[in-house]
């Protein structure tokens, strides 16, 4: 039988289902289904399974979280949950998975409210202000950690 598939879940909280329409500026012209097109080409690429799911919900995304729980890597942005939610820190903490915490904007460079994120602590590693491209480029960082991990 062919070896399982590594497991990646790219997790989106809430707002981000309006990008594209959401203040272009700042966000960007991509809506998430692009973003998740994107990131699929890049997991095909690596023969990796991909779980690409948003919610607006801050309990429906611990629950995701949590569903993690087995997966070789978890990117997530937990959108303005990053700011407020010790519930999405403590599910988070639980989660042996390589976590990458990402952001379209660069949230030092915006209101003072942003620049603290309960979540960071918690994970591997923080992309952000690349856009939507961050989230292509923290795939390829979850599979060098996960490989790394893989080969200790
Ligand atoms: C965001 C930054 C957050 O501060 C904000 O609440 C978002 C999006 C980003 O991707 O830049 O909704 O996570």
């Amino acid at each position: 039988m062919p070896a399982a598939k590594p497991v990646c879940h790219i997790l989106n909280g809430p707002n981000l289902n309006l990008l594209g329409e959401r203040e272009p500026d700042i966000y960007g012209r991509e809506t998430l289904a692009d973003i998740e097109a994107a990131c699929r080409a890049r997991t095909d690429a690596f023969g990796w399974d991909l779980q690409f799911r948003q919610t607006n919900g801050e309990g429906e995304l611990v629950g995701f979280v949590q569903d993690a729980r087995a997966a070789a890597a978890l990117i997530i942005n937990p959108a303005a949950y990053t700011h407020t939610s010790i519930a999405l820190r403590d599910a988070l903490a639980a989660v042996a998975a390589v976590k990458i915490e990402l952001h379209l904007s660069n949230v030092h460079a915006r209101e003072p409210f942003r620049r603290n994120s309960y979540v960071s602590p918690v994970v591997h590693g923080v992309i952000c202000g690349f856009g939507s491209k961050g989230y292509v480029l923290a795939l390829d960082a979850a599979r060098a950690l996960a490989e790394a991990r893989a080969s200790r």
